[in-house]
């Protein structure tokens, strides 16, 4: 299933910076333990969860669909780097690339270019999404010095923030090193896993931001106990998923189709990896932020439709770029969890894409997910 490649496409050779201890405090400078293999879904667990087998998408007839939703929204110059770091040796799994072994985490999400573009349509989905803004968190301007950006893929999210805040230094975090290296003065990325006790030291951060970590965090208690002792006193935290379920509110998502099917199989995906996609429906980032010792916290749902069926032309316009972030490597948010987890093989994974991509396109499915984000104070 896995091997090691040599050192591919990261955007440039400064960008990544080891895994680092920060302020002093004591890191752990060893390399993390192995992380424990993931086991594919055993035939009873896939019964169970309702989840139908690969052949069931590969018998089913469909039309052709247009494939190429990233190519019209071009891509991203990317640079070979001369590093030879084992952060660039890359798992693959079925053509796809995967980051390497820093931290337990062995993600569902592949780092190579094609996914670094769809990240990077999606950065602008969400804004869209947010009115056009980069957070909800009130914050005041000139009370903002020092803000932490976890899992922060492409980096667009701290660069945009760093531009906005010129007074601010921007620290973005990850696993992978697919960050630009041309930045902003104020914004700097580390290697760092956040699923492992953070190193910050404690009231360090004006603003700690949390987009999309779905099927990353291990523990949402843990990561907003951490958030929380690295936050400054009126400090900020903030937190955005996505639910995996598709809804719609006149039954045209029926049942056994793909776009029902796609929650089973992220949700079991999830319970196997140890990191769950359930984040909203189990109201995670709420209940462990009021754990940690948040005050103020605020929760905001959005429906966010797929596609161009809403009649409102602004929810059209946001359902045309979800669904364009997503087909833009629709393959690469299925191809672990369909293949690696569930045993499919990459024909039957790819004729599960097309026919999500048919009821997507089908103006007469009224397809939609909850967006969440949620934030809250430190006293
Ligand atoms: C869905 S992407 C979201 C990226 C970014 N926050 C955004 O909204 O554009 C999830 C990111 O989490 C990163 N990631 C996965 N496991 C991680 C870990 N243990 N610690 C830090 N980042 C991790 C992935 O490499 C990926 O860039």
């Amino acid at each position: 299933m896995s091997s090691s490649q040599s050192p591919k496409s990261p955007k440039g050779p400064e960008s990544p910076r080891s895994p680092a201890s920060h302020g002093g405090k004591a890191a752990s400078p060893e390399p993390s333990p192995a992380p424990p293999a993931i086991v594919a879904l055993s035939a009873e667990e896939i019964r169970e969860a309702g989840i139908l087998p690969g052949a069931h998408w590969t018998e089913q007839p469909i039309e052709q669909v247009d494939d190429d939703g990233a190519s019209t929204i071009g891509s991203i110059a990317s640079t070979t780097a001369s590093l030879t770091s084992t952060i660039f040796e890359y798992r693959t799994v079925h053509g796809r690339t995967y980051h390497g072994e820093i931290g337990n985490a062995e993600s569902w999400e592949p780092n190579d270019q094609r996914h670094v573009d769809s990240l990077d349509i999606f950065h602008h989905t969400f804004m869209l999404s947010l009115g056009d803004k980069l957070f909800l968190s009130p914050l005041e301007k000139n009370k903002i010095h020092k803000v932490l950006d976890v899992g922060t893929g492409t980096g667009l999210w701290a660069i945009d923030f760093a531009d906005e805040f010129p007074n601010a230094e921007v620290i973005g975090t990850d696993v992978s090193p697919i960050q630009p290296s041309w930045v902003p003065p104020n914004v700097k990325f580390e290697l760092d896993d956040c699923n492992r006790e953070w190193t910050w030291n404690e009231d360090s951060f004006d603003f700690v931001h949390l987009r999309m970590l779905l099927g990353v965090v291990s523990n949402w208690s843990d990561i907003f106990r951490n958030a929380f002792r690295c936050a400054r006193s009126g400090g900020y935290v903030e937190s955005m998923v996505s639910s995996a379920f598709f809804r719609s509110d006149d039954g045209s998502v029926k049942k056994g189709s793909a776009l029902e099917q796609w929650h089973s199989i992220f949700w079991e995906g999830g319970k196997k990896l140890g990191r769950t996609f359930r984040v909203l429906e189990d109201d995670l980032q709420k209940k462990a932020m009021e754990e940690a010792g948040f005050v103020d916290i605020a929760v905001k749902d959005i429906k966010i439709p797929l596609g161009a069926w809403p009649e409102d032309k602004k929810l059209a316009e946001i359902g045309l770029w979800w669904k364009m972030s997503l087909e833009s490597d629709l393959e690469g948010y299925l191809n672990y969890l369909c293949n690696a987890l569930l045993g499919w093989t990459t024909e039957e994974t790819a004729a599960y894409c097309a026919h999500v991509r048919k009821e997507w396109n089908d103006p007469n499915i009224h397809s939609y997910v909850w967006l969440r984000v949620v934030y809250g104070r430190k006293p």
